[in-house]
Protein backbone atom coordinates (compact mmCIF):
# COMPACT_ATOMS: atom_id res chain seq x y z
CA UNK A 1 0.00 0.00 0.00
CA UNK A 2 1.37 3.15 -0.97
CA UNK A 3 1.99 5.59 1.53
CA UNK A 4 -0.67 8.26 0.89
CA UNK A 5 -3.14 5.11 0.91
CA UNK A 6 -2.60 4.39 3.98
CA UNK A 7 -2.26 7.86 5.39
CA UNK A 8 -6.01 8.17 4.00
CA UNK A 9 -7.07 5.07 5.34
CA UNK A 10 -5.84 6.07 8.62
CA UNK A 11 -7.70 9.72 8.09
CA UNK A 12 -10.90 7.79 7.18
CA UNK A 13 -10.44 5.86 10.05
CA UNK A 14 -9.55 8.78 12.26
CA UNK A 15 -12.85 10.16 11.29
CA UNK A 16 -14.77 7.25 12.71
CA UNK A 17 -13.74 7.42 15.88
CA UNK A 18 -14.06 10.97 16.45
CA UNK A 19 -17.09 10.94 18.11
CA UNK A 20 -15.57 8.96 21.23
CA UNK A 21 -13.13 12.08 21.79
CA UNK A 22 -14.61 14.58 24.62
CA UNK A 23 -13.20 17.71 23.37
CA UNK A 24 -12.74 21.22 24.69
CA UNK A 25 -15.62 22.35 22.10
CA UNK A 26 -18.76 24.25 22.08
CA UNK A 27 -22.28 22.59 20.40
CA UNK A 28 -21.04 24.47 16.69
CA UNK A 29 -17.35 22.86 17.26
CA UNK A 30 -16.04 25.65 17.82
CA UNK A 31 -13.71 26.63 20.72
CA UNK A 32 -15.67 29.22 23.07
CA UNK A 33 -13.08 31.70 22.87
CA UNK A 34 -13.68 35.52 22.18
CA UNK A 35 -10.29 36.77 21.90
CA UNK A 36 -8.67 36.38 18.15
CA UNK A 37 -5.63 35.06 18.25
CA UNK A 38 -5.41 32.20 20.45
CA UNK A 39 -2.53 30.86 17.71
CA UNK A 40 0.05 31.92 19.83
CA UNK A 41 -0.01 29.84 22.76
CA UNK A 42 0.25 31.68 26.06
CA UNK A 43 1.99 29.50 28.48
CA UNK A 44 5.19 28.38 28.90
CA UNK A 45 5.45 25.55 30.67
CA UNK A 46 8.72 23.84 32.03
CA UNK A 47 7.32 20.71 33.48
CA UNK A 48 6.07 19.89 30.16
CA UNK A 49 8.74 20.77 28.34
CA UNK A 50 10.64 18.27 30.42
CA UNK A 51 8.12 15.78 29.75
CA UNK A 52 7.91 16.33 26.11
CA UNK A 53 11.86 15.83 26.29
CA UNK A 54 11.84 12.50 28.04
CA UNK A 55 8.90 11.12 25.89
CA UNK A 56 10.31 12.19 22.76
CA UNK A 57 10.70 8.32 21.82
CA UNK A 58 7.05 7.84 21.36
CA UNK A 59 6.58 7.65 17.59
CA UNK A 60 3.38 8.14 16.49
CA UNK A 61 3.18 6.08 13.13
CA UNK A 62 3.88 2.90 13.83
CA UNK A 63 1.92 -0.48 12.37
CA UNK A 64 1.15 -1.35 15.88
CA UNK A 65 -0.59 1.55 16.61
CA UNK A 66 -2.62 1.83 13.58
CA UNK A 67 -3.76 -1.94 14.25
CA UNK A 68 -5.30 -1.11 17.15
CA UNK A 69 -8.71 0.91 17.64
CA UNK A 70 -8.66 1.96 21.05
CA UNK A 71 -5.44 4.20 20.03
CA UNK A 72 -7.42 5.46 17.23
CA UNK A 73 -5.95 9.29 16.71
CA UNK A 74 -8.57 12.55 16.03
CA UNK A 75 -7.46 14.25 12.89
CA UNK A 76 -4.58 16.72 12.88
CA UNK A 77 -7.19 19.50 11.68
CA UNK A 78 -9.46 18.82 14.42
CA UNK A 79 -6.85 19.53 16.71
CA UNK A 80 -5.50 22.36 14.71
CA UNK A 81 -8.67 23.95 15.05
CA UNK A 82 -9.66 23.85 18.22
CA UNK A 83 -6.19 24.78 19.82
CA UNK A 84 -4.80 27.36 16.65
CA UNK A 85 -7.83 29.51 16.02
CA UNK A 86 -10.40 31.15 16.98
CA UNK A 87 -12.83 32.86 14.63
CA UNK A 88 -15.49 34.26 15.96
CA UNK A 89 -13.08 36.89 17.57
CA UNK A 90 -11.59 37.51 13.90
CA UNK A 91 -14.80 38.23 12.13
CA UNK A 92 -15.90 40.63 14.30
CA UNK A 93 -13.11 42.69 14.15
CA UNK A 94 -13.12 42.40 10.40
CA UNK A 95 -17.00 43.51 10.78
CA UNK A 96 -15.80 46.55 12.94
CA UNK A 97 -13.06 47.28 10.57
CA UNK A 98 -15.43 47.20 7.46
CA UNK A 99 -17.92 49.50 9.25
CA UNK A 100 -15.11 51.90 10.17
CA UNK A 101 -13.41 52.13 6.79
CA UNK A 102 -16.01 51.76 4.23
CA UNK A 103 -19.43 51.83 5.63
CA UNK A 104 -22.57 52.77 4.38
CA UNK A 105 -23.70 48.81 4.16
CA UNK A 106 -23.52 45.19 5.51
CA UNK A 107 -19.86 43.24 4.68
CA UNK A 108 -21.68 40.02 3.29
CA UNK A 109 -18.95 38.55 0.78
CA UNK A 110 -15.90 36.67 2.51
CA UNK A 111 -12.70 35.66 0.78
CA UNK A 112 -10.37 33.88 3.16
CA UNK A 113 -6.72 32.97 1.47
CA UNK A 114 -4.50 30.76 2.65
CA UNK A 115 -7.93 29.11 3.84
CA UNK A 116 -6.96 25.43 5.87
CA UNK A 117 -9.74 23.71 6.37
CA UNK A 118 -11.44 27.02 5.89
CA UNK A 119 -13.33 27.27 9.39
CA UNK A 120 -13.10 31.29 9.64
CA UNK A 121 -15.58 30.87 6.25
CA UNK A 122 -17.86 28.31 7.51
CA UNK A 123 -18.00 30.58 10.55
CA UNK A 124 -18.46 33.18 8.21
CA UNK A 125 -21.81 31.77 6.37
CA UNK A 126 -23.85 31.36 10.02
CA UNK A 127 -26.55 33.75 11.22
CA UNK A 128 -27.12 35.59 7.51
CA UNK A 129 -28.29 33.46 4.61
CA UNK A 130 -27.42 36.01 2.08
CA UNK A 131 -23.44 36.02 3.19
CA UNK A 132 -21.04 34.05 0.71
CA UNK A 133 -17.50 32.78 1.32
CA UNK A 134 -14.62 31.97 -0.74
CA UNK A 135 -11.30 29.78 0.21
CA UNK A 136 -7.92 29.17 -1.55
CA UNK A 137 -5.28 26.94 -0.27
CA UNK A 138 -2.36 25.32 -1.42
CA UNK A 139 -3.48 21.86 0.64
CA UNK A 140 -5.64 20.20 -1.23
CA UNK A 141 -6.06 17.58 1.69
CA UNK A 142 -6.97 20.31 4.01
CA UNK A 143 -9.48 21.55 1.60
CA UNK A 144 -11.10 18.05 1.34
CA UNK A 145 -11.54 18.13 5.22
CA UNK A 146 -13.30 21.26 5.23
CA UNK A 147 -15.58 19.82 2.77
CA UNK A 148 -16.58 16.81 4.84
CA UNK A 149 -16.42 17.89 8.33
CA UNK A 150 -17.16 21.85 8.27
CA UNK A 151 -19.89 22.76 5.36
CA UNK A 152 -21.94 20.19 6.59
CA UNK A 153 -22.30 21.63 9.98
CA UNK A 154 -23.39 25.12 8.40
CA UNK A 155 -26.72 23.90 7.61
CA UNK A 156 -28.56 23.17 4.67
CA UNK A 157 -27.26 26.08 1.85
CA UNK A 158 -23.89 26.09 3.58
CA UNK A 159 -22.67 24.28 -0.15
CA UNK A 160 -23.96 26.51 -2.57
CA UNK A 161 -22.68 29.61 -0.36
CA UNK A 162 -19.28 28.86 -0.03
CA UNK A 163 -16.75 27.80 -3.21
CA UNK A 164 -13.18 26.18 -2.34
CA UNK A 165 -10.16 26.74 -4.33
CA UNK A 166 -7.39 24.49 -4.66
CA UNK A 167 -4.34 27.17 -5.64
CA UNK A 168 -1.51 29.45 -5.32
CA UNK A 169 -2.65 32.80 -3.71
CA UNK A 170 -0.26 34.12 -6.60
CA UNK A 171 -1.98 32.87 -9.24
CA UNK A 172 -5.74 32.77 -7.85
CA UNK A 173 -7.39 32.47 -11.18
CA UNK A 174 -5.78 29.27 -12.02
CA UNK A 175 -6.92 27.45 -8.78
CA UNK A 176 -9.34 25.17 -9.26
CA UNK A 177 -12.46 24.40 -7.75
CA UNK A 178 -12.83 21.88 -4.88
CA UNK A 179 -15.42 19.37 -5.74
CA UNK A 180 -16.54 16.55 -3.82
CA UNK A 181 -17.49 12.85 -4.22
CA UNK A 182 -21.13 13.30 -4.04
CA UNK A 183 -21.65 9.97 -2.43
CA UNK A 184 -19.33 11.45 0.36
CA UNK A 185 -20.88 14.25 0.41
CA UNK A 186 -24.14 12.22 0.87
CA UNK A 187 -22.56 10.32 3.84
CA UNK A 188 -21.05 13.44 5.39
CA UNK A 189 -24.58 15.19 5.61
CA UNK A 190 -26.42 11.95 6.86
CA UNK A 191 -23.62 11.98 9.71
CA UNK A 192 -24.09 15.57 10.69
CA UNK A 193 -27.60 15.96 9.98
CA UNK A 194 -28.93 12.59 10.94
CA UNK A 195 -32.80 12.84 10.93
CA UNK A 196 -33.55 15.99 9.24
CA UNK A 197 -34.96 14.57 6.07
CA UNK A 198 -35.83 17.96 4.50
CA UNK A 199 -32.19 19.49 5.00
CA UNK A 200 -30.63 16.04 3.42
CA UNK A 201 -33.51 16.88 0.49
CA UNK A 202 -32.07 19.93 -0.06
CA UNK A 203 -28.82 19.19 -0.12
CA UNK A 204 -29.22 16.54 -2.72
CA UNK A 205 -30.47 18.81 -5.27
CA UNK A 206 -27.68 21.16 -4.75
CA UNK A 207 -25.46 18.28 -5.75
CA UNK A 208 -27.11 17.64 -8.71
CA UNK A 209 -27.66 21.27 -9.78
CA UNK A 210 -23.41 21.73 -9.18
CA UNK A 211 -21.77 20.85 -12.51
CA UNK A 212 -18.87 21.33 -9.78
CA UNK A 213 -19.03 17.78 -9.04
CA UNK A 214 -18.97 16.32 -12.39
CA UNK A 215 -16.18 18.43 -13.75
CA UNK A 216 -12.54 18.01 -12.82
CA UNK A 217 -11.61 21.78 -14.57
CA UNK A 218 -13.41 24.26 -12.78
CA UNK A 219 -10.86 27.21 -12.51
CA UNK A 220 -11.62 30.48 -10.61
CA UNK A 221 -11.25 32.71 -13.64
CA UNK A 222 -13.93 31.21 -15.23
CA UNK A 223 -16.58 31.50 -12.22
CA UNK A 224 -18.29 34.31 -11.20
CA UNK A 225 -18.08 36.17 -7.87
CA UNK A 226 -19.44 39.41 -6.67
CA UNK A 227 -16.88 41.24 -5.74
CA UNK A 228 -15.81 40.61 -2.05
CA UNK A 229 -16.59 42.87 0.60
CA UNK A 230 -13.52 41.54 2.91
CA UNK A 231 -10.08 39.28 2.27
CA UNK A 232 -8.56 37.74 5.08
CA UNK A 233 -5.04 35.96 5.07
CA UNK A 234 -5.10 34.84 9.21
CA UNK A 235 -2.59 32.97 11.20
CA UNK A 236 0.43 34.82 10.09
CA UNK A 237 0.06 33.25 6.53
CA UNK A 238 1.79 36.41 4.30
CA UNK A 239 5.02 35.03 6.23
CA UNK A 240 4.83 32.27 3.87
CA UNK A 241 5.59 34.17 1.05
CA UNK A 242 9.19 34.88 1.51
CA UNK A 243 9.99 37.33 -1.33
CA UNK A 244 8.94 41.32 -1.63
CA UNK A 245 7.60 41.10 -4.94
CA UNK A 246 5.77 38.18 -4.14
CA UNK A 247 3.72 39.92 -1.00
CA UNK A 248 3.10 42.58 -3.33
CA UNK A 249 1.76 40.48 -6.31
CA UNK A 250 -0.87 38.90 -3.77
CA UNK A 251 -1.42 42.06 -2.42
CA UNK A 252 -2.24 43.04 -6.03
CA UNK A 253 -4.94 39.96 -6.39
CA UNK A 254 -6.55 41.00 -3.03
CA UNK A 255 -7.34 44.43 -3.97
CA UNK A 256 -8.64 43.30 -7.89
CA UNK A 257 -10.61 40.82 -5.68
CA UNK A 258 -12.36 43.33 -3.93
CA UNK A 259 -15.72 45.09 -4.16
CA UNK A 260 -15.62 48.10 -6.50
CA UNK A 261 -18.22 49.76 -4.13
CA UNK A 262 -15.25 49.69 -1.38
CA UNK A 263 -13.61 46.65 0.28
CA UNK A 264 -11.01 45.46 3.05
CA UNK A 265 -8.02 43.27 3.47
CA UNK A 266 -6.99 42.12 6.59
CA UNK A 267 -4.13 39.82 7.40
CA UNK A 268 -2.45 39.42 10.86
CA UNK A 269 1.03 39.74 11.87
CA UNK A 270 3.32 38.83 15.49
CA UNK A 271 6.66 40.33 16.39
CA UNK A 272 7.71 41.72 19.41
CA UNK A 273 11.60 40.92 21.04
CA UNK A 274 11.09 37.36 22.09
CA UNK A 275 9.47 36.72 18.25
CA UNK A 276 12.95 37.08 17.17
CA UNK A 277 14.46 33.97 18.76
CA UNK A 278 14.05 30.04 19.21
CA UNK A 279 11.14 29.85 21.32
CA UNK A 280 8.85 27.11 22.66
CA UNK A 281 5.74 27.97 24.17
CA UNK A 282 2.78 25.30 25.18
CA UNK A 283 -0.94 25.60 26.03
CA UNK A 284 -2.92 22.75 27.75
CA UNK A 285 -6.49 21.51 26.55
CA UNK A 286 -8.45 19.36 28.54
CA UNK A 287 -7.49 16.04 25.74
CA UNK A 288 -4.53 17.64 24.71
CA UNK A 289 -1.13 19.57 24.54
CA UNK A 290 -0.49 22.21 21.84
CA UNK A 291 3.47 23.08 21.56
CA UNK A 292 4.83 25.73 18.98
CA UNK A 293 8.23 25.24 18.73
CA UNK A 294 9.69 28.19 16.54
CA UNK A 295 13.66 27.42 15.44
CA UNK A 296 16.56 29.66 15.68
CA UNK A 297 15.73 33.04 13.59
CA UNK A 298 18.11 34.20 11.01
CA UNK A 299 18.38 37.97 11.17
CA UNK A 300 19.34 38.58 7.58
CA UNK A 301 16.42 36.73 5.80
CA UNK A 302 14.38 36.90 8.76
CA UNK A 303 13.62 33.64 8.44
CA UNK A 304 12.64 30.61 10.67
CA UNK A 305 10.40 27.23 10.90
CA UNK A 306 7.84 27.06 12.72
CA UNK A 307 6.34 23.59 13.88
CA UNK A 308 3.29 22.59 15.35
CA UNK A 309 2.65 19.58 17.97
CA UNK A 310 0.20 18.30 19.53
CA UNK A 311 0.46 15.63 22.62
CA UNK A 312 -2.84 13.14 22.98
CA UNK A 313 -3.56 12.47 26.49
CA UNK A 314 -5.84 9.87 26.84
CA UNK A 315 -3.83 7.94 23.59
CA UNK A 316 -0.23 9.07 24.93
CA UNK A 317 0.65 9.70 21.77
CA UNK A 318 2.45 12.67 20.15
CA UNK A 319 1.62 14.21 16.36
CA UNK A 320 5.33 16.08 15.70
CA UNK A 321 5.15 18.20 13.27
CA UNK A 322 1.65 18.09 12.57
CA UNK A 323 2.35 21.34 10.89
CA UNK A 324 5.68 22.98 9.53
CA UNK A 325 5.99 26.18 8.14
CA UNK A 326 8.68 28.42 6.59
CA UNK A 327 8.41 31.93 7.33
CA UNK A 328 10.10 35.00 6.43
CA UNK A 329 8.59 37.21 9.69
CA UNK A 330 7.96 40.57 7.86
CA UNK A 331 7.72 44.00 10.04
CA UNK A 332 4.59 46.25 9.98
CA UNK A 333 6.35 48.77 7.85
CA UNK A 334 7.31 46.53 5.25
CA UNK A 335 3.79 45.06 4.80
CA UNK A 336 2.56 48.43 5.05
CA UNK A 337 5.11 49.56 1.67
CA UNK A 338 3.58 46.71 -0.02
CA UNK A 339 -0.31 46.81 0.77
CA UNK A 340 0.54 50.56 -0.98
CA UNK A 341 2.37 50.11 -3.84
CA UNK A 342 -0.31 47.15 -4.51
CA UNK A 343 -2.97 50.37 -4.74
CA UNK A 344 -4.43 50.13 -1.52
CA UNK A 345 -5.21 54.04 -0.25
CA UNK A 346 -4.95 53.67 3.66
CA UNK A 347 -3.27 51.07 5.82
CA UNK A 348 -4.36 50.55 9.32
CA UNK A 349 -2.29 49.33 12.52
CA UNK A 350 -4.66 47.52 15.36
CA UNK A 351 -1.74 46.04 17.92
CA UNK A 352 -2.18 44.69 21.36
CA UNK A 353 0.73 43.72 23.96
CA UNK A 354 1.24 40.31 24.77
CA UNK A 355 1.91 39.27 28.07
CA UNK A 356 5.29 39.00 28.23
CA UNK A 357 6.26 35.12 28.09
CA UNK A 358 8.28 34.52 30.97
CA UNK A 359 6.04 36.62 33.24
CA UNK A 360 3.22 34.22 32.28
CA UNK A 361 4.83 30.86 33.28
CA UNK A 362 5.63 32.50 36.74
CA UNK A 363 2.29 33.98 37.49
CA UNK A 364 -0.81 33.95 35.44
CA UNK A 365 -0.83 30.83 33.42
CA UNK A 366 -2.70 29.47 30.69
CA UNK A 367 -5.11 32.19 29.34
CA UNK A 368 -3.34 35.32 30.63
CA UNK A 369 -3.62 38.31 28.41
CA UNK A 370 -6.90 37.12 26.62
CA UNK A 371 -8.88 40.36 27.75
CA UNK A 372 -6.23 42.66 26.07
CA UNK A 373 -8.46 44.33 23.07
CA UNK A 374 -6.45 45.65 20.12
CA UNK A 375 -6.17 49.59 19.42
CA UNK A 376 -5.63 51.69 16.54
CA UNK A 377 -1.86 52.81 16.45
CA UNK A 378 0.30 55.03 14.45
CA UNK A 379 3.58 54.16 17.02
CA UNK A 380 3.51 51.74 19.19
CA UNK A 381 6.58 50.95 21.71
CA UNK A 382 8.74 47.53 21.31
CA UNK A 383 7.20 44.42 23.22
CA UNK A 384 8.35 41.42 24.37
CA UNK A 385 5.61 40.11 22.41
CA UNK A 386 2.82 41.97 19.89
CA UNK A 387 -0.13 41.18 17.83
CA UNK A 388 -1.35 42.89 15.27
CA UNK A 389 -3.84 43.19 12.66
CA UNK A 390 -3.42 44.95 9.44
CA UNK A 391 -5.94 46.48 7.77
CA UNK A 392 -5.73 47.83 3.63
CA UNK A 393 -8.36 49.77 2.46
CA UNK A 394 -9.14 49.41 -1.33
C1 LIG B 1 -0.41 29.14 8.88
S1 LIG B 1 -1.56 28.24 7.89
C2 LIG B 1 -3.00 29.23 8.14
C3 LIG B 1 -4.29 28.50 7.95
C4 LIG B 1 -5.54 29.32 8.29
N1 LIG B 1 -5.61 30.54 7.51
C5 LIG B 1 -5.61 29.71 9.74
O1 LIG B 1 -6.04 30.81 10.03
O2 LIG B 1 -5.28 28.92 10.60
C6 LIG B 1 -1.00 28.69 6.29
C7 LIG B 1 -1.81 28.08 5.14
O3 LIG B 1 -1.38 28.70 3.94
C8 LIG B 1 -1.31 27.74 2.90
N2 LIG B 1 -0.38 28.28 1.90
C9 LIG B 1 0.94 28.52 2.03
N3 LIG B 1 1.43 29.11 0.91
C10 LIG B 1 0.38 29.27 0.07
C11 LIG B 1 0.22 29.83 -1.22
N4 LIG B 1 1.27 30.34 -1.88
N5 LIG B 1 -1.00 29.82 -1.79
C12 LIG B 1 -2.06 29.29 -1.14
N6 LIG B 1 -1.99 28.76 0.10
C13 LIG B 1 -0.79 28.74 0.69
C14 LIG B 1 -0.89 26.46 3.60
O4 LIG B 1 -1.28 25.32 2.88
C15 LIG B 1 -1.63 26.59 4.95
O5 LIG B 1 -2.90 25.98 4.88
Amino acid sequence: MGKREKQKQKHQRSQRGKGSYNFHQDEDGDIDDTAPFSSLPEEVDKDLQEEEEDEDCVDDNTDEQEQDPSLDMPSKFLLYQQSVQSPKGDISYMQKFFLMYVGGRMPLHLQEDFCGTALLSTEWLRGDSRKTAVGLDLDLEALDWCMENNIPKVGADGFSRISLFHGNVLQPLQSKLVKMDPRQLIESISLTQKGDDVQAGVLESNIQEGSAAEDDKIFKRDFPLPGRDIICAFNYSCCCLHKRAELVLYFRHAREALSSKGGIFVMDLYGGSSSENKLRLQRRFPNFTYVWEQDEFDIIQRKTRISLHFHLKKQHRKLRHAFSYSWRLWTLPEIRDCLEEAGFRSVHFWIRAMPDSTEIARTEGFGAGKDIKYEEATSFEQQDSWNAYIVGVA
